[in-house]
């Protein structure tokens, strides 16, 4: 009997990125996100206004993405949306669309924890490109806006938390550095951008001493503003005389403390194959550092394609298809979460 194709529409909302993809067998057919720029002017994300863009931009982007796709919603066998963790009311956009689409169609819902996400994107197949995959247990070091932590991946929806941030993320320690020097925001790419013409060796700011896996960027990020403040008192135009340098050495600073202890882990657990996932493995520092440490430590390493860095529905989508060959669906009443349940 002919087998019939499985198609999986992810929805992402979870904090200010509306997207909507379309998986057919695991193969990526369509992927629309829509940002917001709206946040620009604040410096940071406004969760109220996030809420409101995503209200906007569900309809449209959902609608792209099944155009694009070339299918109609009739055809679909599951939605799979991310259930948290991220912002209460960007969450409850897509919960709720997810959740009326799939009542209306008469098809499972699937509920996907964000994070669980970011890591699967590694199992996004594309059509006609080369597939490498990593083999379970794999250890992968998940860097975003929200979120640091070593995670030990013993099957696609069993994540093993080694260790994570005890206070800022990495991201998060980027952006307020980048708030700090006047630069724009999110400060990540700027940042990125600024350290390819620096010296990454021209500042010293201080590193964390946090046992175990965990870490700590909030040091640093005191470490990096009392610094500015003093160099300014001696010149007041510090910041424009020497931004390059100071994101170079930021980088590699926030890039050490994040490979030691990812190398610390690999070599306690002998996993070899070793992956990076959020918007911060866009960093090139940190790309150049996983392709270093790859070839030192004899790692397989896994880095993933810059359009599945960010927030992306390709990564729910997939991370829902695995959930539907196992029959993992949820049922209707499934809050949002904001937080990971203890
Ligand atoms: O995963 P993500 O899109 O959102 C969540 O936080 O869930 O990550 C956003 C973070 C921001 O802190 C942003 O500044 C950072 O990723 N980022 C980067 C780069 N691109 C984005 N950080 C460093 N270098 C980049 N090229």
């Amino acid at each position: 009997m002919e087998q019939k194709d499985i198609y999986i529409l992810g929805i992402e909302s979870s904090c200010d990125d509306t997207s909507a993809a379309v998986i057919r067998n695991g193969f990526l057919l369509s992927n629309v996100t829509a940002s917001q720029s709206v946040h620009e002017a604040y410096g940071g994300v406004v969760p109220e206004l996030a809420s409101r863009a995503h209200q906007q931009n569900i309809v449209p982007v959902v609608d792209q993405a099944l155009k694009k796709a070339g299918i109609t919603q009739e055809q679909l066998s599951a939605i799979a949306f991310t259930r948290g963790p991220g912002l209460m009311g960007s969450l409850l956009v897509g919960v709720s669309f997810a959740k009326g689409l799939a009542l209306s169609l008469g098809i499972p819902i699937i509920d996907v924890n964000h994070l669980n996400g970011h890591v699967m994107a590694h199992f996004i197949k594309e059509e006609g490109a080369e597939v490498r995959q990593p083999r379970f247990p794999f250890l992968c070091l998940l860097v975003s806006g929200g979120n640091s932590q070593i995670i030990k991946m013993n099957a696609y929806n069993d994540m093993e938390i080694l260790g994570q941030t005890i206070d800022d993320a990495a991201g998060e320690a980027i952006d307020k550095c980048s708030k700090v020097m006047g630069l724009g925001y999110p400060g990540g790419p700027i940042i990125d951008k600024l350290a390819r013409m620096g010296n990454p060796d021209a500042f010293s700011f201080s590193k964390p001493n946090i046992k175990g896996y965990d870490y700590s960027f909030s040091g640093l990020k005191t470490s990096f503003l009392y610094s500015l403040n003093d160099w300014m008192k001696e010149d007041p135009n510090f910041i424009e005389h020497h931004k390059e340098d100071l994101a170079a050495s930021l980088e590699k600073t926030i890039v050490d403390i994040l490979m030691k202890k990812l190398q610390k882990a690999a070599k306690d657990t002998k996993i070899k194959d070793v992956a990076v996932a959020g918007g911060v493995s866009a960093n090139t520092g940190l790309r150049n550092a996983f392709i270093d440490y790859g070839k030192r430590y004899h790692w397989n390493v896994f880095i993933p394609k810059f359009s599945y860095t960010t927030d992306n529905a390709a990564m729910i989508a997939i991370t829902g298809y695995y959930k539907y060959l196992d029959h993992d669906f949820c049922s209707i009443d499934l809050p949002a979460y904001a937080r990971i349940e203890k």
